[in-house]
């Protein structure tokens, strides 16, 4: 129970799901806090919102003070205050009162910035010229030539003065391409590969800062380096066209807005003013890697000390087909987010070194080193070794990996590439000369959303799996969420994700990251409403003109993920401002397939993809998911106030027709593999007197296989929690432990530190499996984190109390687990999960959260003196489980 010495705080202050905003996509933003101290209830809350830091953080909101708002339980709010300025930053904090009418401090202020509406942009689009302007030389040097034909990087520097010493100053930015931006000489931001990956073609992200503390009174100096990325660098597997996909060349937009005290201003754009010049960056591109030659560098290019030589003038151009539509980020930047040092080094038998970072991430590595002038350094990466130790590349297909550093010889350099990253946990380095002074580590980057959960139990190998997912999640959510981040692929596979998601928001806030990628999804459907296989679309199938169709499972993923997204966050504008695309797929399949057998329209119809043995039926698989699409099309519809019958109607004739045309006489479903029962059993397809049979026959094919799974993508998200609810929680703990193939365990002994694409990656007898598609580092088979996080740890909502207001705790006890230590930040507070089993014995901590309830079910064979099943309420509770029957 909670003692008066837990003082409620509110913090984990969050606007439209961002901790800070660049500015707004409705004129009503939402915010949200937690509250910690774990009080029972909160009755009334209060924001408060100002221009001025300092007002904030005396409790003043001059801008809007909501005063004391009577509202128990309540943990969000959307803006009420008067009509927001663009182009300002608001700070602003909460407090609430708890159930004794004590009202916390003010949060520590957060900030968001409402941004610039399209009349705001006054900048053009900026880019190195295409064709000299009259009189210029054409460079005569060919060191920026390279295999790949990637570009250099461009250097772009604008001067300008400043009168004074300003009052506020913000700049607003974006690059078609990737962008780096320096004010005086100081980079802003720590963003990588920003502004991140949209639909160029239609709209593109920009970022905003603060950086009034940067300018000063004379001369001041903008600078930026633009680098191709996800616009005109390569991306793909198509060879014939693998780069350009959205444009030919990189370019920028910029708006500095300065104020001075007496209320002038001066706004500085992305202008004819700018020029640019190529630098030390001779290319650095997603696929190929980056060349460096530190020798060309510019120093203090970007100050205003700085005299330029051989810059030009940039050009000003008209992106084609047309300017994209300019907006804040839906979520959060990508940022360096660990370091790991060197574990291991080895040498490869043509002498290269190879360092072993232990972990396979996706980023780059940052060397320091003291080497002659022009000592060239190449440093491949890859994420396995072969059977000689050599880095194993065969599987990057034709990703180079390859960075080169080439030194200029003046004392300790520093160097990590700007504008790629790889997928590695090996790097190979070679040298023209000798290297005394040499250090590397791993930089890991993703889209840096909150880390919201911990695990670990008792069990070293399920440990290592779970390390296994959340790094396999870092290494894919880089502005979208990526099937695998090494090969020349790296695209948002959207069934990969739909299986994974519920896995996702255990570890990561991922709200933000849903938001976006979903706008990405919804810029890729067709106008007669088909969702697409992957999003952004474009690079995928380059040669077709619209986007590549969505198989079953594939296009279904929007609405899955959807609901995944209420019930984690009970945030219902995503359902709101989806709900038509939704209708359109809905309905577009239902005019492929009026009879209720999803046999057309199925595209690329992958099926259980990357399955081992027998595949599963497809029109099996691809009717499943269709009744699971109108059951959640009917959920969606009434917790939004739609009408709900016409999909609860389709569900139940879609049900009819599954079990008519796919329950045979003999009492199977037509295919007969373990996907089929999971799916029918997870989607609950069946009527009640064939679900035991189908459970019966599940267990008998998973017996058939030695007690191992034979799930590929689809199947695998549904093993644990329908093996588990349907068999017994033992068996299901049988799966997840395994460690011969096929199994997760089976990876792990074999090395792994992420989750591999095939279950049969690398096997003894077989070594690699083909080059033509074998990622290491792939998330979609550890969707099986959610059912850890669900049922060992016992941290599972309940979908009548959305957002983890209302949760399920039905743990699986499990000697061979041992013990669970989980807590998972809810939107409102966070919740704990600890148990230890001794003997017959298990003690069991919990910790809800501020107005939350739980309705604890013991497993059976346990007794608590509370009983087997009751409900707890907010605030941490002790719990002694003893054994209740003998074998149980
Ligand atoms: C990707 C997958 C994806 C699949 C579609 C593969 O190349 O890596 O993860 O879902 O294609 O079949």
């Amino acid at each position: 129970m909670t003692s008066d010495n837990d003082v409620p705080r509110v913090h984990r202050l969050r606007c439209d799901n961002l901790r800070q905003p660049d500015g707004l996509h409705s004129a009503r933003p939402e915010f949200g806090w937690a509250v910690a101290g774990d009080p029972p209830h909160i009755t009334a809350w209060r924001i408060i919102a100002d221009v001025s830091a300092d007002h904030i953080a005396q409790g003043r909101g001059d801008l809007w003070d909501s005063g004391r708002v009577d509202a128990p339980g309540v943990f969000n709010t959307a803006w009420d205050g008067p009509t927001l300025p663009n182009d300002a930053r608001i700070y602003y904090s909460v407090q609430v009162w708890d159930h004794l009418d004590r009202a916390t401090p003010f949060a520590p202020a957060a900030s968001f910035f409402t941004g610039l509406t399209a009349q705001d942009w006054r900048g053009d689009w900026i880019a190195r010229y295409f064709v000299l302007p009259e009189g210029r030389d054409v460079p005569q040097d060919t060191r920026y030539d390279n295999r790949f034909q990637a570009r250099p990087a461009d250097y772009l520097r604008r001067c300008f003065d400043v009168a004074g010493k300003p009052v506020r100053a913000f700049v607003y930015v974006s690059a078609l391409g990737l962008y780096e931006l320096y004010l005086n000489g100081q980079r802003i931001g720590d963003h990588v590969m920003a502004p991140g990956w949209t639909d160029y073609h239609i709209r593109t992200p920009y970022q905003s800062f603060d950086v009034t503390e940067l300018l000063t009174e004379g001369p001041n100096v903008m600078g930026a380096i633009l680098g191709e990325g996800w616009y005109s660098g390569r991306i793909g597997h198509n060879q014939r066209r693998a780069g350009n996909h959205y444009g030919g060349r990189p370019a920028l937009m910029l708006q500095l807005h300065v104020q001075y005290a007496d209320g002038e201003t001066l706004c500085i754009t992305s202008d004819d003013q700018w020029q640019t010049r190529q630098g030390p960056v001779c290319y650095s591109d997603f696929l190929a890697g980056e060349m460096y030659d530190a020798r060309l560098e510019m120093p203090g290019w970007n100050t205003a000390q700085y005299h330029p030589e051989n810059w030009q003038p940039v050009e000003v151009i008209s992106p084609e087909p047309s300017a994209p539509m300019l907006e804040p980020s839906r979520t959060e930047p990508a940022r360096a987010v660990a370091t790991l040092p060197v574990q291991q080094q080895s040498t490869a038998p043509d002498g290269s070194l190879i360092f072993d970072f232990g972990q396979n991430l996706a980023g780059y590595v940052h060397m320091q080193v003291r080497a002659p002038r022009g000592t060239e350094i190449r440093l491949r990466h890859a994420e396995r070794l072969d059977a000689d130790g050599a880095l194993y590349t065969a599987n990057l297909r034709y990703a180079v990996s390859e960075d080169i550093y080439i030194c200029h010889g003046d004392g300790v350099e520093d160097f990590t590439p700007r504008f790629t990253f790889h997928g590695f946990q090996y790097v190979g380095l070679s040298a023209s000369a000798p290297l005394p002074d040499l250090s590397l580590s791993a930089v890991a980057i993703q889209t840096d959303l909150p880390v919201t959960g911990q695990i670990s139990t008792g069990n070293p190998m399920l440990n290592q799996l779970i390390s296994n997912i959340f790094w396999s999640q870092r290494g894919n959510f880089l502005s979208v969420p990526t099937d695998c981040p090494q090969r020349d692929e790296r695209y948002g596979w959207s069934a990969d994700a739909q299986v994974f998601w519920r896995t996702a928001g255990y570890f990561m806030d991922v709200s933000s990251f849903l938001s976006k990628w979903m706008q990405d999804l919804i810029d890729g459907q067709s106008p007669d409403g088909v969702f697409p296989d992957v999003a952004p679309t474009k690079p995928l199938n380059p040669y077709r003109l619209t986007p590549q169709p969505g198989a079953p499972a594939w296009g279904d993923a929007p609405i899955i993920m959807a609901w995944d997204h209420y019930t984690r966050y009970a945030d219902t504008a995503l359902l709101q401002r989806c709900w038509q695309p939704f209708c359109d797929w809905m309905n577009w399949i239902e005019r492929q397939n009026p009879n209720g057998l999803r046999l057309e329209g199925v595209n690329n119809n992958y099926g259980d993809w990357l399955s081992v043995g027998p595949g599963t039926h497809r029109p099996l698989i691809n009717t499943a998911y269709w009744i699971r699409l109108a059951d959640l099309m009917g959920r969606i519809a009434t917790v939004i106030g739609q009408p709900a019958v016409r999909w609860t109607a389709l569900a139940a004739r879609l049900r009819d027709t599954f079990v008519a045309s796919f329950w045979t006489k003999e009492g199977t479903l037509t295919g007969d593999t373990q996907t089929a029962y999971l799916l029918a059993l997870g989607f609950d397809l069946l009527p009640p007197p064939l679900r035991p049979q189908a459970a019966t026959r599940l267990g008998a094919l998973i017996d058939a296989a030695d007690g191992h799974l034979q799930t590929g993508f689809l199947g695998v998200r549904h093993l644990a929690p329908v093996v588990c609810d349907w068999l017994s929680p033992t068996r299901a703990v049988d799966l997840l432990l395994k460690e011969t193939y096929p199994s997760w365990g089976f990876s792990i002994a074999h090395g792994a530190t992420t989750i591999w694409e095939r279950w049969d990656g690398w096997t003894p007898g077989g070594g690699f499996q083909s080059t033509a598609m074998n990622s290491f580092n792939h998330y979609a088979y550890g969707a099986v984190g959610e059912w850890i996080w669900a049922r060992l740890a016992g941290i599972d909502t309940d979908p009548a109390g959305p957002g983890y207001r209302r949760l399920q705790m039905r743990p699986v006890l499990d000697a061979r687990i041992g013990h669970v230590t989980a807590h998972y930040d809810a939107p409102h507070g966070r919740i704990h999960s600890a148990w230890v089993m001794q003997g017959d014995r298990v003690a069991w901590q919990i910790t809800l959260p501020t107005d939350t309830c739980a309705e604890v079910a013991l497993p059976p064979g346990w007794s608590a003196p509370q009983g087997t099943e009751f409900n707890l309420t907010a605030g941490t509770h002790d719990l002694h489980l003893a054994r209740s029957e003998k074998g149980a």
